[in-house]
């Protein structure tokens, strides 16, 4: 069995795209989103669960799970023998190197497994996604349908609530003039 870690914040079609690698090849695959408390998401983490459980239905040996702390100490509660990273490009391999020496120093008996994604997603990333979504771009051939949807009533929400804020305070300031 092998874990998924990440922060999918939101899931890409490079993070499903992967998913269905690591599917085929492992037995039980588990997506497995860490509960940052340094970080503030877009998505809470119950939200991206949801996401994720739904666009991953199809898949018999998925699961959606969440852990806090140390991913080598989550992946010996769950008895997982590997982690599954994917590698987009050149930059990302130093970082991922790094990590999994890393965690191969706190648990020697866990193995990485890199996976490519399909050559059209090498430049999709969460961060980028939500730099484009935030600002009204087209996020249409990043990430799945749903994703999109919850993205812009994510934004939509967010432009509304700022111009509620506004307009009452142009009537908060009217009546302080009246
Ligand atoms: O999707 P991301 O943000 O690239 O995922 C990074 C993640 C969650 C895999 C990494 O930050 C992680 O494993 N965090 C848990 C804490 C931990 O184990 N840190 C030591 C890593 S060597």
């Amino acid at each position: 069995m092998a874990i998924y870690p990440g922060s999918f914040d939101p899931p890409t079609k490079g993070h499903l795209d992967l998913i269905a690698r690591g599917s085929r090849i492992f037995d039980e695959l588990v997506v497995a989103i860490l509960r940052n408390p340094e970080k503030t998401p877009l998505f809470s983490v119950e939200e991206r669960k949801e996401m994720i459980e739904l666009l991953t239905s199809g898949y018999k040996n998925v699961r959606v799970d969440t852990f806090e702390g140390l991913t080598v100490d989550y992946a010996t509660r769950v008895r997982a023998t590997a982690v599954l990273r994917g590698i987009r490009a050149i930059s990302d391999y130093e970082y991922e190197l790094q990590m999994a020496l890393m965690n191969r120093k706190l648990q020697p008996s866990l193995e990485t497994v890199f996976m490519m994604p399909a050559e059209h997603y090498s430049y999709v990333s969460s961060r980028l996604v939500r730099e484009i979504a935030a600002m009204g771009g087209p996020v249409g051939a990043l990430v799945p349908g749903l994703i999109e949807q919850r993205l812009r009533a994510k934004f939509g929400a967010a432009k509304r609530s700022k111009a509620t804020a506004a307009s009452s305070e142009r009537g908060r300031k009217r009546n302080l003039q009246s």
